[in-house]
């Protein structure tokens, strides 16, 4: 018979207690709660467990040596398992010793799940493993909790089995950023440090979930500007400490390469044009969350390049958005060299770059007005034919399903366009996120979140923040 503990059973529970803590002793507060087995007017086994804001997590189970094997365990911890169902719980945790293994392989027999490793848990100096167990309504739902703050944006969302956007908040900080003509670090730490809690707040009266409805909490590790990603990092790691949360880490561009999820399905093989301020890859994906770069770029990333060259033209920044715009208004008059034009994969816009440069210098030595709207558009027609020309060669030459389109320069209305026109013209599915989710948000880490959710990549509290990362995985 399982029934709750009466006070005669406390010191029975102690000496059974033993077999798994030589220091055992009977604990109670008002959260915890103790069942027992009783076999014969005697106790044999007992699990003790606590339910705290909808949030249930084991803490003992201990069976007599002479009863175990004998479902006694198992029989306790289907009781406690409905009682957390009933009680509004979504999840249930608990910790195990790491080297005992009988004890995961119950677990794991209940679909728990190991996400974490908690270093010197017990007194004797040995590790815990976390485990988790999702249950209720929600059950069949993951929720991802994302941040994102590797540059200016800091961001939070909510995303719904990879591809539901539940609520998302993106504060820019461009406008602080923008009188300095580039990303200040420090000033950008800061604002994400002053923005993040109250965004988490707000995010969470917005959609009307709550901590215990998230499955688990991705977040942007890198690469990027160290100060601002340690933000996004020590938030979800405090939140995954203090919620019993498994906890993520994201590659900012898979991220980017994941935003396309939100929009479609992905049919792989795939490839995806990475167009970032600090990336330029065109990545292969033959099966789900598998990178294999093929090739990249040389020097400067194409949207370092726009930055650079709005710069130089006194456009103000960030300077994608702004030549794209002139661009649209002028023509290609200009002289500018097709960069590295050649058979490989990979790009090298710094020399066009340059090249932008000596122009504006020589027309000024000569005393002639440059004509921006043309000298943007010359140059974006040679980023965009450069950047389709290679796509297009490797979308055939890999015989590939889809072309995906991803990071900030995604935004791109000369580039959105020239690769849809030559898709259309070669028969080839094109994804390209909406807008919203292609410069920096934390919509695309909750959707990546998701997969590598489902592929066990779960870390635990020692995680940390790197300026670079690479993230070419192909396995
Ligand atoms: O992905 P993102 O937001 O940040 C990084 O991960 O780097 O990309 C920012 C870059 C900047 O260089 C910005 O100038 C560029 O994306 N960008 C654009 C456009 N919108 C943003 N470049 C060209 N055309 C655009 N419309
Ligand atoms: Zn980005």
């Amino acid at each position: 018979m399982i029934r709750y503990y009466r006070e005669k059973d406390i010191s029975e529970i102690e000496l059974i207690g033993k077999l798994i803590k030589p220091q055992y002793t009977f604990f109670i507060n008002n959260y915890t709660k103790y069942l027992v087995y009783e076999l014969h007017d005697h106790i044999v086994g007992f699990i003790s467990y606590s339910i705290i804001q909808e949030q249930g997590e084991i803490i003992d189970i201990a069976v007599k040596k002479e009863y175990q094997n004998q479902m006694i365990g198992t029989q306790l911890l289907e009781v406690v398992i409905r009682n957390m169902k009933t009680s509004g719980c979504n999840n249930i945790t608990l910790e195990v010793k790491i080297n005992n293994y009988q004890g995961i392989s119950f677990y794991e027999k209940f679909g728990f799940i190991q996400v974490a490793t908690r270093k010197k848990y017990y007194p004797d100096g040995k590790d815990a493993l976390l485990m988790i167990k999702n249950i209720g309504d929600k059950m069949n739902n993951i929720y991802i909790l994302a941040i994102e703050t590797s540059c200016d944006e800091t961001s939070i969302s909510i995303v719904k089995n990879g591809n539901e956007d539940m609520g998302t908040i993106i504060l820019s900080q461009i406008d602080i950023h923008k009188q300095f003509g580039g990303v200040v670090p420090e000033i950008a730490s800061r604002n994400h440090i002053e923005s993040i809690t109250f965004i988490l707040n707000e995010l969470f009266n917005q959609t009307h979930l709550k901590m215990k409805d998230i499955t688990a909490i991705a977040v942007t590790y890198g690469p990027g500007l160290i100060g601002s990603l340690l933000i996004g990092v020590q938030t979800a790691k405090t939140l995954s400490f203090l919620y019993q949360k498994p906890l993520i880490p994201i590659h900012h561009i898979i991220g980017h390469i994941y935003a396309n999820r939100l929009v479609s399905e992905f049919k792989f093989p795939l490839l995806a044009l990475v167009v970032s301020g600090g990336h330029n890859d065109l990545i292969l994906m033959k099966k789900e969350y598998c990178f294999k770069k093929i090739g990249g770029t040389l020097d400067d990333a194409v949207g370092e390049a726009y930055d650079k060259v709005a710069r130089v033209l006194d456009l103000g920044y960030p300077g994608g958005p702004i030549i794209d715009q002139l661009a649209k208004e002028g023509n290609p008059t200009y002289n500018l060299p097709l960069p590295l034009d050649d058979d490989s994969y990979n790009f090298s816009f710094s020399g066009l770059k340059s090249a932008v440069i000596n122009l504006i210098h020589n027309e000024r030595q000569r005393g002639s007005e440059i004509n921006k709207k043309d000298l943007a558009c010359t140059f974006q027609t040679q980023v965009v034919n450069i950047l389709v020309k290679k796509t297009m060669r490797a979308v055939k030459e890999l015989k590939v399903k889809q072309l995906l389109l991803a990071g900030g320069v995604a935004a791109n209305q000369g580039l959105r366009q020239a690769l849809k026109d030559n898709c259309d013209k070669e028969g080839i599915i094109l994804i390209i996120p909406p807008i919203k989710y292609c410069t920096d948000n934390a919509t695309m880490i909750g959707a990546a979140g998701y997969y590598a959710y489902r592929k066990k990549i779960i870390t635990d509290l020692s995680l940390n923040a790197y300026a670079t990362i690479p993230y070419d995985n192909d396995n």
